[in-house]
């Protein structure tokens, strides 16, 4: 069997071998996925012990997505645009790094979500990591504007800096802080950590213009201070568990190249049968 384990720490609570044995069976595909707790100063070590027995690729979560970064020999346009790596394959001894983590948020929002970025107003809360990972996948969709609002608004400028360097953009972007926010969006997306501290965002609920669709990048089994004032506000909302879940499948579809359906592992993780 093909080995591939997810790297972390902590990875106790991780979906992802739940998800990859699923594809795995649905696609009939030989594989083998785990988890792995990785020491905060030992990622590399394991990295290449893993692939040195063998393994054939692995996914990388927090902390390590920098690192993994800093580990490949070769990077995906999308993982240099990320900045961060977390999905790696090896083959021959050559570890190439991939970012998949955008390309599921894009995927979650336009295929299964079924809502078209074209020409639409995106505010984008954060300039973290997780921001800066959806940034290039988000302007291919060519909306309208993407407005990038965050508590440091040095950060957020940092990024509208880094997509201006991006090939194709055809969408003004802009820096905001919380304060500078103007106007109504079609589709405001929270990929700060203040929903893991269980806070809300200090925005006005006149952000959600009509029809608007408010995403967390964070899933959780209650909705989460964002998507509250959300839905209090009138808009749609939707959580990160389809995002996790397509992230995955991209990752999938790198290694094995067959893409994994995902109606249904959102549906069974969603009514929480698995
Ligand atoms: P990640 O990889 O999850 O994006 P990160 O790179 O540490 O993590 O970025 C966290 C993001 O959440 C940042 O945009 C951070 O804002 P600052 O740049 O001002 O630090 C934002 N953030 C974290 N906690 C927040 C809070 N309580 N309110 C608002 N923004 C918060």
């Amino acid at each position: 069997l093909d080995q591939y384990l997810v790297f972390g720490n902590p990875i106790a609570h991780s979906k992802s071998p739940l998800i990859h044995r699923i594809f795995a069976d649905q696609t009939a595909q030989a594989l083998n996925y785990q988890k792995y707790l990785a020491p905060v100063d030992g990622f590399e070590n394991s990295v290449r012990r893993f692939m040195a027995e063998g393994g054939k690729g692995a996914n990388v979560t927090v902390p390590f997505k920098l690192e993994a970064f800093a580990l490949c020999d070769s990077l995906s346009q999308r993982a240099k645009c990320a900045g961060a790596v977390n999905t790696l394959r090896f083959l021959d001894g050559v570890i190439e790094g991939d970012n998949t983590d955008g390309a599921g948020l894009v995927r979650d929002i336009v295929v299964n979500a079924g809502f078209s970025l074209k020409d639409k107003r995106v505010l984008l809360l954060g300039a973290g990591g997780a921001s800066r990972g959806a940034l290039q996948p988000l302007l291919m969709q060519n909306p309208k504007e993407l407005v990038i609002a965050n508590r440091t608004l040095a950060k957020a400028q940092e990024l509208v800096q880094l997509a201006s360097s991006f090939e194709v953009i055809h969408t003004v972007c802009i820096a905001a802080s919380w304060e500078q926010i103007v106007g109504q969006f079609d589709l405001v997306i929270n990929a700060t950590s203040s929903s893991l501290q269980g806070e809300a965002l200090p925005i006005s609920g006149t952000v959600f213009g009509e029809n608007c669709l408010a995403y967390d990048m964070m899933y959780d089994a209650q909705l989460t201070p964002f998507l509250a004032f959300a839905k209090k506000a009138g808009a749609q909302v939707r959580d990160g568990l389809g995002m996790l879940i397509e992230q995955a499948a991209e990752a999938f579809y790198l290694w094995r190249g067959v893409r994994p359906e995902t109606t249904n592992v959102f549906k069974q993780l969603r009514e929480g049968a698995i």
